[in-house]
Parts: structure tokens; sequence; C-alpha cells
């Protein structure tokens, strides 16, 4: 089969992640605001979702319910078609590309929160982006409780927020392992505070890396 594009690109793809309820899509549209300011043209995206096949797949992902193999499957089939139809295109014309959520959700939510294997999900992350990572992925980081009840403010929960407190600990326990094995590519967040200070915090990320 082909696999991921493997050679470097010239534009910047940060990813955006953390338990559902940490406030990360607002803030997303603060980066991009910043960063359209400084002349960068941004693409905003997210998964699951980016392109007409992978929107179909959201909607099966979100709303039917299925083994954590076939969350899995599914998570990764529409990535691969959101990086060859969205994210390689807009990276390879040098703009910035900001991704709500990307492949280190399938590791916390299915493998970690789930329990899909590691080796399966490794596999999957090679033959389907190759050595393409995001150069900077923002993690929202807080507990568990404190986003559900800012999940219980804002919105009707879906099917993945309608898990209980343990799932998502385990999701934030597996956010903290990918960010232990590519420290450097992480910036954690504490978004347990208010949202200036997590701005603050984000610019902060962006600062250390000349942004
Ligand atoms: P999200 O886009 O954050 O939801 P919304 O913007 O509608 O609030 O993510 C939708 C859900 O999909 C979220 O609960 C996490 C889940 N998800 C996974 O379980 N695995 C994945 O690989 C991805 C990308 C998302």
């Amino acid at each position: 089969m082909t696999k991921g594009r493997a050679t470097r690109v010239s534009g910047r793809f940060i990813s955006f992640e953390g338990i559902d309820g940490a406030g990360k899509s607002t803030h997303l549209d603060a980066v991009a605001q910043r960063l359209r300011a400084g002349g960068a043209t941004v693409v905003c995206t997210r998964e699951p979702c980016g392109t007409p096949l992978a929107e179909r797949v959201r909607e099966i992902f979100l709303h039917e319910s299925a083994d954590v193999l076939t969350e899995v499957l599914l998570a990764f089939a529409a990535r691969r078609d959101h990086l060859r139809a969205v994210i390689e295109p807009a990276l390879a014309a040098g703009h910035t590309v900001l991704c709500d959520r990307f492949t280190d959700a399938t590791f916390a939510y299915q493998g970690a929160g789930g329990g899909a294997p590691p080796a399966v999900l490794t596999q999957l992350e090679q033959w389907v982006q190759g050595d393409l990572q995001p150069d900077l992925t923002i993690w929202f980081d807080l507990p568990a409780a404190l986003a559900a009840q800012r999940r219980a403010q804002d919105r009707a929960a879906d099917r993945f927020e309608q898990r209980d407190l343990a799932f998502f600990e385990r999701v934030r326990a597996g956010y903290a392992a990918r960010m232990a094995a590519a420290p450097h590519r992480f910036a954690r967040i504490d978004a347990s505070v208010a949202r200036d200070a997590v701005l603050q915090q984000i610019h902060a990320a962006m600062k250390a890396r000349a942004w």
C-alpha cells in the first residue's frame, strides 16, 4: 500500500487537544486571529471532519455505537482523507494549519479511554501519516470533573461526552502519555484557569517557538 507522505513540508501544523469541555475550540479561533494578524495564511480544520468523506464518517463516529476497533478504523480512514485533501496541500502551500484534534485524540479516547491496543494505533499512525506529526500540539489539560461542569453549562452531550468521569480521567492520562513520549511537540496548558490566563499560556508557548 501507499504510505503517508514522508517528507517535511513548509507550513506549520498545530493541533489542539484535550478532553471535552477543556475550551480548545474557543482558543483555536483566538490563535488563528493572532497568526493572521502576523501575516500568516491560516487554515482551520477539525477531526473527525474536514472533507465530505470525513464528514460522513464523523456522523457515524459520533452517533452510532461501535466497538473500539471500528472507531479506530473510522478515525484513521477519515484522517487519511483529511490529510490528503486538506492538511498536506495546505502545508505544501506554506499555510499554517490549525487542527481541532488529531491522532493524539485517537490514542487518548480509543486507546487510553477505550482500551484499543497501542500497537494497532501505532501501526495505523505510521500507515496513515508516515512521519508527519504536528509541529506543535497545544494540550488543554484540566481535571475531568471540572470539564464535566463546563460541559453541563454549555451544550447537549454527544456519544463520547456522555461517558463517565473515570473514562475522561483515562483519556487525560492518555494525553499525558503522548506528551511524555514526544515532549518537544507538546505545550501543556493549564485549562482550569480563567480564559485570559489560558490565552496567555498559549501565547507564551508560541513565543517560546519564536512564532
Ligand atoms: P470534538 O470535535 O471536540 O467535538 P465538538 O467540537 O462537537 O464538541 O470531538 C468530537 C468527539 O470525538 C470528542 O468527544 C472526541 C471524539 N474523538 C475520538 O474519540 N477519537 C478521535 O480520534 C477524534 C478525532 C475524536
